[in-house]
């Protein structure tokens, strides 16, 4: 069967050797504990719930949508912006809701590049820039790279059309300032690019000051778009709910490639989601989104303690709920030899060459597994070849 050379220009799935490999033990009746994909455990909160359940009954709950979203929920998501950033956004222009922001992530590049344009993604990063992104859209992704604390190398090169960047960041975990928000919004600007801020993880941070928006950079919003998820916030990955929020144009080509596409996020979805974001009454988290922060942090501080006794250099991020790991030699070898004993993570190389000598660990998973992967991982006959020279 024919294939187009747009599929077959993305590159083969990573993941799928290391799938087989968990799958094959798991049948074998042998324990595996995974510590792999951030997909969080716990659960969203009763009032989330509640309100799916109750909306699910009320009449066109059954119907379509709009691609764009309902007003309610572009209210809601307007009114969420103002408590927690101070920014006023008009809920009508420049507010699109997403099936999770994954899928905006990708149709936002088809609205901005053409064929052959060059888009600016982060080595290591969240794939879906480079793949979902720019391959999908016939542009060519050109990584470009982080300084010691994962932030961009600044300025932009000159000549893309779109740029991704994603604080707090998955893989690495790293938090961009207010002051290093509006230095990358101000290269961006220089270089003539649009400028997509993913700030899916902005409500995971243990403690300090609640991250910022590129939105609350001085000056206009031209060229700036932000998108954001309910997924990690409130414990709602399967719901699949999120938004973008910024220049009414790029929201429009957005909205107008996605009435393409989809035909939006379920209402009964909508409903929770709104329910989710009126749960804020300012900058500060409802203790439903505190006390999940609060369980991560403990989950990583007992991962970030045990591999350190093990012999690792591992320090205690400031929030989301991934922790990015140096290891002497490939981090692929290493999750290969994990995965034998029975502990899944994934190889740093899965987020960009840079990311090598990585392994990202994700703390979705109780805190008794966690010290149960650490006895397994201290049991590995090779751990010695992994663990940094002193
Ligand atoms: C950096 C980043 N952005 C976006 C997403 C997508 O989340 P969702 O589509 O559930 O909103 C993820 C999911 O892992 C992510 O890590």
């Amino acid at each position: 069967m024919k294939k187009s050379k747009r599929l077959l220009s993305i590159p083969p799935y990573i993941f799928s050797d290391l799938e087989r490999i968990e799958a094959e033990r798991k049948q074998a009746g042998e324990e595996v504990i995974s510590l792999g994909i951030g997909d969080p455990d716990l659960p969203p909160s009763e009032r989330i719930t509640d309100a799916l359940a109750s909306s699910l009954k009320e009449e066109g709950a059954h119907r379509y949508s709009t691609s764009a979203g309902e007003p309610f929920f572009r209210n809601a998501i307007s009114d969420w912006y103002r408590k927690r950033f101070g920014v006023t956004v008009d809920p009508e222009t420049e507010v699109c809701v997403l099936i999770g922001s994954k899928e905006g992530l990708s149709n936002i590049a088809r609205g901005i590049v053409d064929p052959g344009d060059r888009v600016l993604c982060p080595d290591p990063g969240y794939p879906v820039y480079s793949q979902g992104g720019a391959l999908l859209s016939d542009a060519i992704p050109e990584l470009y790279q982080l300084d010691e604390n994962f932030l961009p190398v600044l300025p932009f090169r000159d000549g893309s059309s779109l740029i991704y960047v994603n604080h707090p960041n998955n893989p690495t975990a790293s938090f961009a300032s207010p002051v290093d928000v509006r230095n990358i919004t101000e290269s961006a600007r220089e270089s003539g690019a649009v400028l997509c801020y993913d700030n899916a993880y902005s409500e995971l941070y243990f403690d300090g000051d609640p991250p910022p928006s590129v939105l609350q950079t001085p000056g206009s919003m031209e060229g700036l778009v932000e998108m954001h998820s309910l997924s990690k916030t409130f414990n709602m990955t399967g719901f699949r709910a999120g938004f973008a929020v910024g220049d009414s144009s790029i929201i429009s080509s957005l909205k107008k490639i996605k009435s393409q596409i989809d035909s939006g996020v379920p209402r009964f979805i909508q409903k929770a989601g709104t329910v989710a974001l009126e749960m804020y009454s300012g900058i500060r988290r409802p203790e439903e989104v505190e006390s999940s922060a609060r369980e991560f942090r403990s989950r990583m501080q007992t991962l970030v303690g045990g591999l350190n006794d093990a012999g690792f250099d591992a320090s205690m991020p400031r929030g989301t709920f991934y922790l990015w790991l140096r290891v002497n030699g490939s981090g692929t070898e290493f999750v290969r030899d994990m995965l034998n004993a029975g502990v899944v993570a994934v190889p740093g190389r899965a987020f960009g060459p840079a990311g090598e000598h990585y392994v990202r660990f994700s703390v979705t998973t109780n805190i008794d597994s966690i010290q149960r992967a650490i006895e397994l991982i201290c049991r590995m006959p090779d751990l010695k070849n992994y663990l940094p020279h002193h």
